[in-house]
């Protein structure tokens, strides 16, 4: 049963590539994601991230298992197209911005093909430019613009439907960290200001940290999953997962990683404790 707060429901996706040497991709995601939700996903490369992207977003289709984003079994979507319009913004790691087309025409893109009079669509894309800061810039062409702009405009694109959820693969990997988080600090308001549920993938701990919730994925399968409750607390999961929390006893390591420092959602004081402590003693 899936609320009207569910925004994104998988259950036991699977995805399967290639015909002779088959890669399991996906091997049995399940999760939720609830309205105004901010989620990181992370793990290493080749564990499915941008694949579970995919087939949130309908840019292909699951071997098995089901996804309903707002509401809607992606299974019975006749016009994935137009789902996909309305329903998801995308922003990858390469901005995929059109380098033939000026800022402004790259974001009213998305607005063609809806019942969106012209007037309106206009007006649209100067207020989403205005928005990620790059009034005046509307009529530059891709080349013309910085990296961290070019992803601004991206993310500009990616609202103009105004979305219920962002699907973010990578967003700040190309950017210099100052244009990173003006991205992330962009992204962030959006998620403050207007609701919008983001679910993006990160290799970034400080960027995952700034969400509120982080999944970690394994070989195409969901590992942990868990609250950002402050920094202290993900300074604890950076420690376990150090050199020097290697060479704690298993069971201090566990309860680092895990969440026995939050008690009904917040910090305790032991934590708290330790967290200074250990970054006193440096890594
Ligand atoms: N279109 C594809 N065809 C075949 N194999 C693919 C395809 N896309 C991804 N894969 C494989 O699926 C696995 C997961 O890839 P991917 O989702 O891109 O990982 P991540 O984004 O976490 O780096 C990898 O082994 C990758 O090589
Ligand atoms: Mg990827």
């Amino acid at each position: 049963m899936t609320s009207n707060d569910t925004v994104i429901e998988a259950y036991e996706l699977v995805k399967v590539y290639g015909d002779g040497h088959q890669i399991r991709a996906l091997d049995g995601v399940s999760f939720s994601v609830q309205r105004g939700e901010m989620v990181a996903v992370m793990g290493p490369s080749g564990c499915g991230k941008s694949t579970l992207l995919h087939m949130l977003g309908a840019l292909d289709r699951p071997t098995s298992g089901s996804v309903s984003v707002g509401g809607q079994d992606l299974r019975s979507v006749h016009d994935v197209d137009r789902f996909r319009a309305r329903t998801v913004g995308f922003i990858f790691q390469m901005h995929n911005l059109i380098p033939t087309l000026t800022a402004f025409e790259n974001v009213e893109i998305p607005m063609h093909g809806q019942t969106i009079r012209s007037k309106e669509r206009r007006n649209r894309a100067c207020e989403l430019l205005r928005l990620v800061g790059l009034e005046g810039r509307e009529g530059h062409f891709p080349h013309q613009l910085s990296g961290g702009q070019r992803q601004r405009v991206a993310v500009a694109r990616a609202l103009a439907n105004r979305p219920e959820l962002i699907l973010a693969d990578e967003p700040t990997g190309n950017l210099d960290s100052a244009s990173g988080e003006e991205v992330m600090r962009l992204l962030r308001q959006l998620n403050e200001e207007q609701g919008t549920t983001l679910l993006l993938v990160t290799h970034d701990h400080h960027v995952a940290r700034t969400m509120r919730r982080v999944m970690t994925m394994r070989d195409g399968r969901i590992e942990n999953d868990y609250p950002v409750v402050d920094e202290a607390t993900e300074d604890l999961r950076e420690l376990a997962r150090s050199s020097l929390g290697t060479r704690l006893p298993r069971e201090d390591v566990a309860g680092l990683a895990g969440t026995a420092f939050v008690q009904q959602g917040t910090l305790t004081d032991d934590a708290r404790c330790l967290a200074q402590v250990l970054r006193g003693l440096g890594p």
